[in-house]
């Protein structure tokens, strides 16, 4: 442990430097105006991990946005570990929110400011760090595997078909992902699970074209108010899912179960005044641990319809649609509920307008192992940089490669993240605690100890 604060002291800045540099590319991959970045962003993760003294590098391409990988075999007997994490960033906007510019990384209060600061580029490059801090230093115990790739943040499309490609190229015995979060510095703790995911678009469609609203208002159904009625209503008044079928395969965990997960600590206060909200909502019966991690939700994303500019256009618009998205959980597949949503949706739409529901991305839910040795390896290493055992938490968002993992490779996966839920991931002021950065560079090298040392 000596040995690894000593390396990290001494190239403490250098490491926040090379960070940076990450930082400026915008590499948005919802954003076709942003493929250069993205190539940048992804030429400089190969660059580095060549740097660091990887193996075999090499940006992939892809139909899409390439895929980083990189290797280092140490001895064929010792174990793999295959490190996964994402280049690219979400939009960054609405822009005029953000304090200092998204892609100007800034320091204030120990923290650092950037668009994926936090997701997932603070994290991932703590893993290139810790690799050149094991190789520089001798202390390399395991084979060890880089998959970094640019499609996360939607929905990684062409990740699927690039492992079923290269089955033996990834194989490994664990897959570790710091792409998620922790409780905070002074309590770790380790997400045992991610939820799935359905996506979809609706739109509402009345007259043949936008009204005067004076003139037609109240002959003709307004598309925007049967839209709102329509998503008010799948929600019950317990907030419940109202789409039948919904809750059918959702996994009901055990008293024990609950009371575990409800041993984390939370601050319903704090909670409350962190979010500015006066009092909080959700699925009557369970707690807001339980509502944020082992129970499905439906959100709408985006609404709009009609005019939305400044100033006030009386009319009765033509269109309105929404965004939705369902966070599932064990066992709920996504195409099912995709599909249960799209059939009571339309069932529910009345005659006087039409429909359209279209699917977006996805991805399954899944739980990983904690009686495993990685589990072990992940508990030992953050209890020993820590100094507490972490707590096991469920986390709240997605990751839909995981789940393929398993499916198409076996192989399980550590969540071993370093950032907070408040980090502002996806909003404006993205931001990552500097300490998470050093310390998570501190604890890696502990995990691929113990992981080598447990599978003996
Ligand atoms: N890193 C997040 C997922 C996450 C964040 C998991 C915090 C647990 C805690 C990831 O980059 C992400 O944002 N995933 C998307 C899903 C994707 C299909 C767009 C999500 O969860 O919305
Ligand atoms: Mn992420
Ligand atoms: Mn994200």
């Amino acid at each position: 442990m000596q040995e690894i604060k000593k390396y990290v002291e001494e190239n403490k800045q250098r490491f926040l430097d090379e960070l940076f540099e990450l930082l400026r590319f915008p590499s948005i991959s919802a954003d076709p105006n942003s493929k250069e970045d993205v190539l940048k962003a992804s030429e400089f993760v190969a660059e580095k991990l060549k740097a660091a003294g990887a193996d075999k590098v090499e940006v992939c391409p892809t139909a899409g946005n390439p895929i980083v990988y990189g290797e280092k075999i140490v001895d064929d007997t010792k174990p793999t570990v295959l490190v996964y994490g994402h280049y690219d960033v979400q939009p960054a906007d609405p822009l005029d929110l953000w304090k200092t510019s998204p892609f100007e990384p800034t320091i204030r209060d120990g923290k650092i400011f950037a668009r994926g600061a936090c997701d997932d580029k603070g994290q991932f490059y703590m893993h290139i760090k810790a690799f050149e801090l094991m190789l520089k230093t001798g202390s390399l115990p395991c084979n060890l595997k880089f998959m970094i790739e640019g499609e996360e943040e939607v929905g990684s499309v062409n990740l699927g078909a690039f492992v079923k490609e290269n089955k033996d190229r990834l194989k490994a015995d664990v897959v570790l992902i710091s792409d998620t979060s922790m409780i905070s510095l002074e309590t770790p703790s380790l997400e045992t699970g991610l939820r799935g995911l359905s996506y979809l678009e609706v739109e509402v469609t009345g007259p043949n074209r936008d009204l005067h609203s004076g003139v037609y208002g109240g002959a003709v159904a307004n598309p925007a108010t049967i839209l709102c009625k329509l998503i008010a209503s799948l929600h019950d008044e317990n907030n419940h899912i109202t789409i039948p079928g919904f809750y059918d395969d959702v996994q009901s965990l055990s008293e024990t179960e609950r009371e575990m997960l409800n041993q984390a600590p939370y601050d319903e206060e704090e909670y409350k005044k962190d979010l500015g909200v006066d009092e909080l909502w959700g699925e009557q019966g369970y707690t807001t641990i339980e509502r944020t991690g082992i129970r499905p939700t439906l959100e709408v994303n985006g609404i709009w319809g009609g005019y939305t500019g400044e100033g006030a256009k009386t009319v009765l618009p033509s269109k309105a649609s929404a965004k939705i998205s369902m966070r599932l959980v064990p066992d709920q597949q996504s195409d099912k509920i995709t599909a249960l949503f799209k059939k009571h949706f339309e069932s529910i739409t009345p005659e006087y307008v039409k429909v359209k529901v279209t699917a977006h991305h996805g991805g399954e839910p899944v739980v990983t192992p904690t009686d495993s040795v990685a589990f072990k390896a992940a508990e030992k290493a953050l209890e020993e940089s820590f100094g507490k055992k972490p707590i096991p938490t469920r986390g709240g968002g997605s990751i839909p490669i995981v789940a393929l993992f398993e499916e198409v490779l076996g192989i399980k996966t550590v969540l071993m993240g370093f950032g907070l839920d408040s980090d502002n991931l996806h909003s404006p002021n993205e931001k990552y605690d500097i300490a998470n950065f050093y310390k998570g560079i501190e604890t890696i090298p502990l995990f691929h100890k113990y992981f080598a040392e447990l599978s003996k």
